[in-house]
């Protein structure tokens, strides 16, 4: 059985505790490996190597920093299709998604590579004459990443590639469900030439790991992506240590179509967003927001859809949707299930644990639909994190604009219609960090902002050079060369 360890200031250890736990194929159930689980004492240790690692890193120029970050993207780029593998081994979701979830780690790597010889800070002249005004970034320090099983490679690259070129250091401690590839993530790093202590790697449940980290005196900066309710108390903890905080959490993401839409185009968005990656996407569709006059039509072609794609492993080029990633997660998306009847809505299609053959072995479910939902109903408000999807039909744009803006999330939102006017309309109106219009909910791209409104989020982007804002200090440095005493505001 391969082991995993955890990774201090350039040592692979074992937990000081002796503890392992597993890491298990959400699709067959087979155990993939055994990984070390730290202890707080393991995340102080960290933490320590990692303030210590700070005052070398942050002197490193930018753009070396960027060659390191560059060969890492090479080394990436070369084990693509091995890490792909893994990935859907790991996580469960398709072949061709786990490709994309490896893609998006080497976009995200090069894109930020290349920012070493790009984190431009701002001069303005001064009101003062013979004095000089300039602002720079500096790294915040050193940072906590608390990441997700979902997108097991991308969504750490979102955080230390931005987080690295800006000269912090890092303490990493990924989602238990998907340890492995976190740690050939940083063993990647290591390869491409990052001193030890300034990429640490801790494994273990957010209790107490997560929370020993968060915890931690010496960490500047939280960031994670995960649930709003565990993002809560990040951000509760960032603020009574008035550490940095960046949060990117849930989304209750629709897809609106109007009726003069192109229903094919649609239909193909509604299936890819909703169903593809199992749902289990912080951008996945989880309600169709549908004008009434196209809704019979909609509907029935979703359930359609829904009923032929073909579940199992991801191996098999076949396979169009994978498993849930755990038992937990899929009683919870049954439960939902069962509150939504209870609601009254109406299932059309799935709504159960998928079963046979294969299937058995693993934590599949059916893609779902429900029809007749309301706004109100918890179906069309919270997060479920699952193949299912809540039809809502609605009079007129307006309101599937009210209906659309009616949760407390705001991460992504898509508009079908061939009518430009409306088109604009839904691009002013919509509140949420990203909207699509004729696509789908999903599918963000590394080199522009991301992240959402309201509760999917502390407010600040992941991503593009938005990221670059969560990761860097701004200090503003006055010169004067006069060789008075200017007073500003006052000697005009
Ligand atoms: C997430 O689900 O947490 O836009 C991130 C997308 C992907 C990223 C999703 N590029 O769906």
């Amino acid at each position: 059985m391969e082991r995993y360890l955890n990774y201090i200031e350039g040592q692979w250890v074992p937990g000081s505790g002796g503890q392992w736990f597993q890491s298990l194929n959400p699709a067959t159930g087979e155990v993939l490996g055994e990984v070390a689980q730290a202890t707080p004492e393991d995340v102080n240790r960290a933490v320590r190597a990692a303030r210590r690692a700070l005052d070398s890193w942050r002197l490193v120029p930018a753009p070396r920093r960027g060659e390191i970050l560059f060969r890492a993207g090479e080394i990436l780029l070369r084990r693509k299709e091995e890490l792909a593998r893994l990935m859907v081994q790991e996580m469960g979701k398709v072949l061709a998604e786990s490709r994309g979830d490896v893609q998006e780690a080497i976009d995200m790597t090069f894109y930020m590579a290349g920012e070493g010889r790009r984190l431009c800070g701002e001069t303005v002249p001064s009101e003062l004459r013979d004095k000089f005004a300039m602002c720079v970034r500096e790294p915040v320090g050193v940072v906590a990443c608390i990441t997700p099983w979902n997108f097991p490679l991308a969504i750490p690259s979102w955080k230390l590639m931005p987080a690295l070129i800006a000269g912090n250091t890092v303490v990493f401690k990924p989602a238990s469900d998907t340890p492995i590839l976190a740690w050939h993530l940083v063993k990647i790093l290591e390869e491409a030439g990052v001193p030890p202590g300034v990429v640490n790697l801790v494994f273990g449940p957010g209790d107490p790991v997560g929370r020993a980290l968060l915890e931690h005196p010496g960490v500047d900066l939280l960031s994670f992506t995960g649930s709003t309710a565990v993002g809560r108390e990040v951000g509760m903890s960032a603020a009574r240590a008035l550490k940095r905080l960046h949060l990117e959490l849930g989304g209750k993401n629709a897809i609106i179509v109007l009726s003069d839409a192109n229903l094919d185009l649609a239909l193909d968005g509604i299936v890819w967003s909703a169903f593809g990656t199992t749902g289990q996407r912080c951008t996945a569709c989880s309600r169709v927001i549908v004008e009434e006059k196209v809704a019979e039509e909609v509907t029935g072609r979703l359930v359609e859809r829904a009923r032929r794609l073909r579940l199992g492993n991801g191996l098999d080029p076949q396979v169009e949707m994978g498993p849930l990633i755990n038992a937990a997660a899929r009683e919870k998306v049954h439960r939902y299930v069962g509150i939504g009847r209870e609601e009254g809505a109406r299932l059309l299609c799935g709504g159960d644990f998928a079963r046979g053959g294969d299937l058995d072995r693993g934590f599949f479910y059916l893609p779902t639909v429900f029809d007749q939902v309301t706004p109100e109903m918890r179906i069309a408000q919270e997060e479920i994190f699952g193949p299912v999807v809540a039809v809502i039909r609605v009079r007129d744009l307006e309101e599937a604009i009210e209906v659309g803006n009616g949760t407390a999330y705001g991460l992504s939102s898509s508009i079908y219609t061939r009518d430009l006017e409306k088109a604009f309309r839904a691009m002013r109106e919509i509140r949420s960090g990203l909207v699509y219009v004729n696509a789908g909910t999903i599918g963000a791209e590394v080199h522009l902002p991301f992240g959402g409104f309201g509760v999917s989020g502390s407010g600040h982007r992941e991503a593009g050079r938005a990221a670059l804002e969560v990761y860097t200090e701004w200090k503003t440095i006055y010169v004067d060369f006069s060789g008075r005493l200017q007073r500003a505001q006052i000697d005009i």
